[in-house]
């Protein structure tokens, strides 16, 4: 790679121990996928924050980089941690878990980096425009950025992150550059679809064909409309089944229209979408004990209609509703934070059902996620329930 003055200089270690080595991780993820050069990134979002994940060595990392004198600079946040931040008991979190995740988010706040924990960044000021470079590392968001928002990046590790925003650059490779953006394959979506549970599904199934035929950019056609919420939900599940990170989709995307669609295409039916959903619901209803909505976290409107949907009334089951700080604090502005709490449910600001440590605390959930299905299950064994937005919350009720 050729690298900058500036870039060398980083590397001499000119800029401290925590700056050499994030440009020792960038040269060698660099040289590994074949890039010719830096690039400058407007924004970074940072995955591995939750103690769950991240375990002593990952912490101890974080506090080598922070005493190593390691600064952010370019706008910098942090996907979902471990626990609600400020309300962490509340979730029936430990205090000694509570230790251990407070001194990874006051490792990455030494860092001046912004303790926002979301992976809808683009929801609260981490909002990349059209065409701009940058490093984020959540799939859901990664994928999010490169189809819906046109800017680019990589699905970067959290070390390769957080290395970006130490030094602000990124190596060119992947999908920085305009030939890997191309649609490999058309997708022909001839099925009604309304909300996010139903993206969700679509999602699952074009990942995994398309996992199975070794493609890896979709040009869909026939979805008429999607809004913010079913996109982000779609993009979560895209990511989960296909390890996809980015799709175009005319008059929805921003790229679709200056492509052509590929002459190979696969058509998906109605039968496919139930076939995937049925397969989301394995749960007995009667054995849900556990309600999650907010994967990926909530927007402000999806808590306006939780908050209209439980007006008056009296959860009895466990209900979490995950999003990120500044959305709760608008909701609590709002007067819905009063409205959901006074219903019995939970605010979980800054983290989510996935990536708290409840492993084995519930036996199923019901969620409107498909993401969520495949990780309550793969990471902490509940059974799921997928179901339209509104009967998630009708099944806290029950
Ligand atoms: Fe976000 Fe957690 Fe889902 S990080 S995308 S809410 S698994």
């Amino acid at each position: 790679m050729r690298l900058a003055q500036e870039e060398q200089a980083m590397l001499a270690g000119e800029g401290g121990r925590a700056v050499q080595k994030a440009m020792q991780i960038l040269l060698a993820l660099g040289t590994i996928y074949g890039a010719e050069r830096m690039l400058p990134v407007s924004s970074v979002q940072i995955a591995g924050v939750s103690y769950d994940n991240l375990g002593e060595a990952g912490l101890q990392f974080l506090s080598e980089m922070a005493e190593g004198g390691g600064k952010a600079r370019v706008f910098t946040t942090l996907n979902p941690a471990g626990m609600d931040i400020e309300n962490w008991e509340t979730l029936g979190i430990s205090p000694e878990f509570a230790d251990k995740q407070q001194r990874v988010i006051d490792a990455f706040a030494r860092m001046g980096i912004i303790t926002t924990c979301t992976c809808t960044p683009y929801l609260v000021g981490n909002l990349p425009h059209y065409g701009e470079h940058i490093a984020w590392a959540e799939s859901s968001a990664v994928c999010y950025a490169n189809a819906v928002l046109g800017a680019r990046t990589n699905r970067e590790g959290g070390p390769s992150a957080l290395a970006a925003s130490l030094t602000g650059v990124t190596p060119d490779y992947g999908y920085h550059r305009d030939e890997n953006r191309l649609p490999d394959i058309g997708v022909q979506v001839k099925a009604p679809l309304g909300e996010n549970d139903e993206f969700g599904a679509l999602g699952k199934v074009i990942g995994e064909k398309l996992r199975s035929m070794g493609k890896t950019v979709p040009y869909i056609t026939g979805v008429a409309h999607a809004s913010l919420e079913n996109l982000k939900s779609f993009c979560a599940s895209l990511a989960t089944y296909g390890g996809l990170a980015l799709f175009h989709m005319p008059g929805i995307t921003p790229e679709a229209s200056a492509l052509q669609p590929p002459a190979e295409y696969i058509s998906i039916s109605p039968n496919d979408l139930d076939a995937a959903h049925r397969s989301m619901y394995d749960a007995d209803p009667q054995e849900v004990d556990f309600v999650s909505l907010g994967c990926p976290h909530l927007s402000l409107a999806e808590i306006a209609r939780i908050a209209q949907l439980l007006q008056g009334k009296r959860v009895t089951k466990e209900f979490w509703i995950t999003t990120a700080r500044p959305v709760k604090l608008m909701a609590d502005r709002l007067g819905y934070t009063e409205v959901i709490e006074a219903a019995g449910a939970k605010f979980a600001a800054d983290t989510c059902c996935v990536v708290a440590p409840i492993k084995g605390r519930f036996k199923a959930m019901a969620t409107d996620s498909a993401k969520a299905c495949y990780y309550a299950y793969a990471k902490n064994g509940f059974r799921t329930v997928l179901k339209p937005f509104d009967q998630v919350v009708q099944e806290a009720l029950r």
